[in-house]
C-alpha cells in the first residue's frame, strides 16, 4: 500500500513507518518537523517537511500522489501545555487534523489511522475499557476526543474506512528508535537523563492522590507493542469500516515505582523532589487492552517495566544527545 504517515519524523510516527517500509509499504512522511528529527525519518521513506496548517502543501501532497492510506501522528503532545496554551493545542490538534480527513475524503484515502490517547477518558478506579466514560481532564485530550468525533462523521457521510488507536503512555525503545522529545516531560525519558547526569532531579506531581504511594498511576506501552498494533489495524481495516481500540499492557505502575525500577536498571540514585498536583492530571489511567486482543490477537509483549526500562536505557546511553 502507498501510505502517509504524518508526524513520522516523531518517536511513534517514525518507528511504525519504519515497520510499515519492512512489512513492504510505500511511506511517505510528512512531518514540519516542529518537534521531530529528520534524523529520525526512516531511510526509505519519502519525506515532505510541511504544516499540515500549511494548506497548499496537504492538498498538492494529497494529489500528486493516490494513497490507500493515512497514519496520522502529528500533534502537540503536552498535557500540561495544553492547560496554559489551550488555542495552540486545538488548533495544531484538531483543526489541523479536520484539514487533514477533509483532504483524505476528498483524494479517496480508504483507510484512515488516528493516534488518540488514554485522556480521553474519565479518571477511573477500575480498567478503562473502550465503553467507559468519556471526559478528558485536559485541553490535550479534548482535542482527540474533538478529533475522534469528527473522523466518526466522516466516516458516516462519506464512508472512509478509520481506526482510532487510544495509547496508553508510550515508552521503551527500538534498535536506534528512542524518545527524544524537547523538551522531554514523559517521566521515563526524564528519570534516564538524571541517571546520565543531564538533568538533576526527577519531578513528582502529587503525591496525595488515592492510589497506595500517592502518586499517580499509569499504563506504560512499550513502543514495539504500540506499532504493532498499528499494523494489525491497518490491515484490518480492509474489511472493518470503523475501530476504536486501547492500546495498552494492562498494568499499572506508579510514578514512584517507576523511579524505582529505573534506580535499579541504570544503578544511579536518581534524586525526586516533590511538588503539589498539575492542573489536568488525573490519579490513575490503566487499559482494559481485551477488545484488541481478542479482535486483532494483539498481545503486548514487551512491556514489563523492566523490559520498557533497559531498552529505554539502552537507547538513552548510546544515543545521549537523542537523534543529534
Ligand atoms: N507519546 C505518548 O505516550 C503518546 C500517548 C498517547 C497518544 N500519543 C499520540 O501519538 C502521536 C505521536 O506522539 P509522539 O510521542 O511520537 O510525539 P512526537 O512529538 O515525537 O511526534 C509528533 C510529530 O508530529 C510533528 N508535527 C506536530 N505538529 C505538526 C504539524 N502541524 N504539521 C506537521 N507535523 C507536525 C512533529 O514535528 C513530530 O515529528 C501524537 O498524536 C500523540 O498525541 C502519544
Amino acid at each position: 500500500m502507498k501510505i502517509l504517515v504524518t508526524g513520522g519524523a516523531g518517536y511513534i510516527g517514525s518507528a511504525t513507518a519504519e515497520a510499515l517500509l519492512n512489512a513492504g509499504h510505500a511511506v511517505t512522511v510528512y512531518d514540519s518537523l516542529v518537534t521531530g528529527h529528520r534524523q529520525a525519518v526512516p531511510t526509505g521513506a519519502h519525506f515532505i517537511q510541511a504544516n499540515l496548517e500549511d494548506s497548499h502543501a496537504l492538498a498538492e501532497t494529497l494529489t500528486l500522489e493516490r494513497y490507500d492510506a493515512v497514519m496520522h501522528f502529528a500533534a502537540f503532545i503536552e498535557a500540561g501545555e495544553s492547560m496554559k496554551e489551550p488555542a495552540r493545542f486545538f488548533r495544531n490538534n484538531f483543526t489541523n487534523s479536520l484539514n487533514l480527513i477533509e483532504m483524505a475524503v476528498k483524494t479517496g484515502v480508504q483507510r484512515f489511522v488516528f493516534s488518540s490517547t488514554a485522556a480521553v477518558y474519565q479518571s477511573s478506579e477500575s480498567p478503562l475499557n473502550e465503553d467507559s466514560p468519556l471526559g478528558p481532564t485536559n485541553v490535550y485530550g479534548e482535542t482527540k476526543l474533538m478529533t475522534e468525533q469528527a473522523l466518526r462523521w466522516f466516516h458516516q457521510i462519506h464512508g472512509m474506512h478509520y481506526a482510532v488507536l487510544r495509547y496508553f503512555n508510550a515508552c521503551g525503545a527500538l534498535p536506534g528508535r528512542g524518545e527524544a522529545h524537547q523538551p522531554e516531560s514523559h517521566l521515563i525519558p526524564r528519570v534516564l537523563q538524571i541517571a546520565q547526569g543531564q538533568a538533576k532531579e526527577a519531578s513528582i506531581f502529587g503525591t496525595d492522590y488515592p492510589t497506595p504511594d500517592g502518586t499517580c498511576i499509569r499504563d506504560y506501552i512499550h513502543i514495539g507493542d504500540l506499532v504493532s498494533a498499528h499494523l494489525l489495524a491497518l490491515d484490518a481495516l480492509k474489511e472493518q469500516d470503523k475501530l476504536i481500540y486501547n492500546v495498552g499492557s494492562g498494568s499499572g505502575y506508579s510514578v514512584r515505582e517507576v523511579i524505582d525500577t529505573a534506580r535499579k536498571i541504570t544503578g544511579k540514585p536518581i534524586p525526586v523532589v516533590e511538588f503539589p498536583r498539575r492542573d489536568g492530571d488525573s490519579a490513575r489511567l490503566v487499559a482494559s487492552p481485551e477488545k484488541i486482543k481478542k479482535e486483532l490477537g494483539w498481545a503486548p509483549q514487551h512491556s514489563s517495566l523492566d523490559d520498557i526500562l533497559s531498552s529505554a536505557w539502552d537507547w538513552h546511553t548510546s544515543h545521549p544527545k537523542g537523534y543529534e
